[in-house]
């Protein structure tokens, strides 16, 4: 249950104090140097809403790395091409206060789109190589929209550690690259992909998914396991990404963005493994895009 006087309200959950959420910069700026008074550190965790257990297992990382955990919760328009689900995203709030009370979260920053991008904003980050290749290919636009909306955060809360899941590798790659070429000063760290017990990372928009689709998303991750599994035992590299397509599309998925090995830090695609070395893929099942990935040692 949430209620809000002026910018801020609280979540209460069986009469517990709840998570303070706030939606304007200035009670924000307020309530974050209160956290920090007597040197105390405070992490950011970044997140669209639709809070699911990979949300949580970020949260529960950052209350083991800093004092006060920020979560903010923001649907970024700018990230999202004109074709794709920028309305339909889910958004309930209420059930992520909900979720963040019982992660003793302290403050939940929840702005609403005039507050991040107020009538004339008008400058942006251009992210360079590293969002050219694989969802940079097929969502023009979408990593400027994430590099942008993030250095607001990371202005906006000044957080000394940030958490970004690594399902997004590509994602992580480039905020990582961000934070050290506008000198942000804001520690980058990876949370290890979740998992549903068959394999499947865990989405927000696996909630779009029907029950046949969501029986089928398996093949992705199984796919994904076996071609690691083959290179990491020698196995030609261009042969296995073709057969790992193929597995993908036959296991029920409409088509396959890409399945590429990577150098893990630079993305540069690899014909050859050499460490460190990470596979990565999206595929679209329905009207559903998946991204996934893993290490191959
Ligand atoms: O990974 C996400 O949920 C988003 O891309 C992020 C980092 C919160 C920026 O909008």
């Amino acid at each position: 249950m949430a209620a809000a006087w002026g910018g801020v309200c609280a979540a209460n959950i069986g009469g517990q104090a709840g998570v303070q959420i706030i939606r304007d910069i200035a009670t924000l700026h307020r309530a974050v140097s209160a956290l920090k008074q007597g040197g105390k550190s405070v992490v950011l965790v970044p997140t669209m809403g639709a809070l699911h257990a990979g949300h949580l297992s970020l949260v529960r990382m950052a209350r083991r790395v800093a004092d006060h955990v920020v979560v903010s919760i923001f649907v970024n328009p700018t990230q999202f091409g004109p074709n794709e689900d920028f309305v339909a995203y889910p958004r309930d709030e209420a059930r992520d206060a909900a979720l963040l009370v019982e992660e003793k979260t302290a403050l939940l920053w929840a702005p609403d789109v005039a507050t991040m991008y107020p009538t004339g904003h008008g400058t942006h980050i251009e992210v360079a190589e590293l969002g050219a290749d694989y969802c940079g290919a097929a969502r023009p636009g979408h990593f400027d929209g994430v590099a942008t909306v993030v250095a607001k955060l990371f202005n906006q809360v000044r957080p000394d550690v940030a958490i970004f899941g690594e399902k997004d590798w590509q994602q992580l790659a480039i905020i990582r690259r961000m934070a050290r070429d506008l000198d942000f000063g804001v520690d980058i760290l990876g949370a290890p992909i979740a998992r549903d017990a068959d394999g499947l990372a865990l989405s927000s928009r696996n909630a779009y998914l029907s029950p046949e689709q969501r029986a089928a998303a398996t093949a992705f991750p199984n796919a994904l396991k076996a071609a690691a599994a083959a290179i990491a035992s020698g196995a030609d590299v261009g042969e296995a990404l073709a057969k790992t397509e193929a597995a993908i599309v036959a296991g029920g998925f409409d088509s396959v963005d890409y399945v590429a090995l990577a150098d893990a830090d630079s993305l540069e695609r690899l014909n050859v493994w050499r460490a460190p070395a990470r596979l990565l893929a999206a595929a679209r099942i329905g009207k559903t895009r998946l991204i996934d990935n893993l290490p191959v040692k």
